[in-house]
C-alpha cells in the first residue's frame, strides 16, 4: 500500500485589512494550521486501526469517536481554507453590477440587499459557526445556511461560494463579542469578489 501523504497547511498572503487586524488573521493561521494538523493526525490514527484490515469491535469506540472528530476537524480545515481565499486587501463592498454573481444572487433572491440581508443575518445567529453562501451546482441557484461548529449545516454537493468565519476568534480581538455586526461589515469590505466569481459553477454561469 502506498503512503498517504499528509496536508500541508496552505499559506495566505493577507494583511492590511479593513478592520480585521493583522494580529486577528496571524492567530487565525494558528489555528487554521492547527486543524490541518488534526486532521492529519485522525486520518493517521484511523489508518493504525485499519492496518490489520478490519475494525475489531474492541477498537469500535475509538473509532467512532476518532471518525466522528475527522467531520469536524476536516471541514475546520477546508471552511477556512475558503474564508482565507475569498478576503483580499483589494476587496470591495460590493459584486460589480455585471458580475454573474450578482446575476446568480438577483435571479435566487430577487436583489443584492435581499441577499446581503439575509447574509448577514445569519453571520449574526447566536452560537458558533459559519454563514454561508453556496451555489446549487445542478440549477445554479444560490441559498444562504449556518453552520453549527464546522460540519452540521453543510449541504452534500453544493459548492461553496461565499464563506464567512463568525466563531468568535474570528474579531475578538478586534470587536467585544456583542460588535459581530460590526465585524460582519469589515468582512465584506475585504471580500474578494473575483475569487467568488471563479467559484461559480461554469456551467451554471
Ligand atoms: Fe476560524
Amino acid at each position: 500500500m502506498s503512503e498517504k501523504r499528509p496536508y500541508l497547511p496552505r499559506r495566505f498572503e493577507l494583511h492590511g485589512l479593513n478592520g480585521i487586524s493583522d494580529r486577528t488573521l496571524e492567530m487565525h493561521f494558528k489555528l487554521y494550521e492547527g486543524y490541518v494538523k488534526e486532521t492529519n493526525r485522525l486520518e493517521a490514527d484511523i489508518d493504525e486501526i485499519l492496518r490489520d484490515g478490519q475494525v475489531d469491535q474492541d477498537e469500535m469506540p475509538a473509532y467512532s469517536e476518532l471518525k466522528r472528530r475527522l467531520g469536524f476537524e476536516y471541514n475546520g480545515m477546508v471552511l477556512h481554507e475558503y474564508y482565507f481565499e475569498n478576503l483580499t486587501r483589494a476587496g470591495g463592498k460590493n459584486p460589480r453590477r455585471d458580475a454573474a454573481f450578482r446575476n446568480a444572487v438577483e435571479q435566487s433572491f430577487g436583489s443584492y440587499e435581499l441577499w446581503k440581508t439575509d447574509f448577514a443575518g445569519i453571520g449574526k445567529m447566536r452560537g458558533v459557526g459559519w454563514a454561508i453562501c453556496y451555489q446549487n451546482p445542478a440549477t445554479g441557484r444560490l441559498s444562504n445556511h449556518w453552520i453549527t461548529l464546522h460540519e452540521v449545516g453543510n449541504v452534500a454537493g453544493f459548492r461553496p461560494v461565499l464563506v464567512m468565519d463568525v466563531w468568535e476568534h474570528a474579531f475578538l480581538l478586534d470587536y467585544a463579542p456583542a460588535e459581530r455586526p460590526r465585524y460582519i461589515e469589515a468582512f465584506f469590505s475585504n471580500v474578494d469578489w473575483e475569487a467568488i466569481e471563479a467559484r461559480l459553477d461554469p456551467r451554471a454561469r
